[in-house]
């Protein structure tokens, strides 16, 4: 396992999750669940992300572009989070919400695998991104562990 192939991971289960919450209905109980652990799964992918992967490129000059961009990228997905956790579920808004948030996260995810990826194989040492797995790894971990 390497941190590339952890991320794709959690891509496919996003990819997944969002997949089926398009298929359902309302606010029936399937969205609410499959909503629910789609939001515990991004952000603590996001956190994770930050903390092992794009806090490490910021402290190169030649990724520090990307690296703003896709974490603004992922304030906005949050964005959206919050605006879904405030709207009826039911409603058509809510759908059409989270069509935005599904069509944005893909690009995002994307993006990661095809621009990011390779431009971190470019600059970064073996040992760096071995690291970047275990500090992934743990935050994850973390973040989705419930509070006491
Ligand atoms: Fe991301
Ligand atoms: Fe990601």
């Amino acid at each position: 396992m390497n941190i590339f192939k952890r991320i794709e991971e959690d891509h496919k289960t996003q990819r997944s999750l969002m997949e089926k919450i398009l298929a359902t209905e309302g606010s029936s109980k399937e969205r609410q669940t499959l909503f629910s652990e789609f939001c515990v799964e991004f952000e603590a992918h996001a956190a994770a992300e930050e903390h092992a992967f794009y806090a490490e490129m910021l402290k190169h000059e030649e990724m520090t572009d990307q690296s703003r961009h896709s974490v603004a990228e992922h304030s906005t997905a949050l964005e959206l989070i919050e605006k879904l956790e405030k709207t009826d579920m039911s409603s058509a808004a809510w759908l059409m919400t989270f069509k935005e948030l599904a069509h944005e996260n893909e690009h995002h995810m994307k993006e990661e695998e095809d621009d990011v990826f390779p431009l971190v194989k470019k600059n970064l040492d073996d040992e760096t991104i071995t690291e970047m797995l275990t500090v992934f790894n743990k935050r994850k971990e973390r973040e989705k562990s419930p509070v006491d």
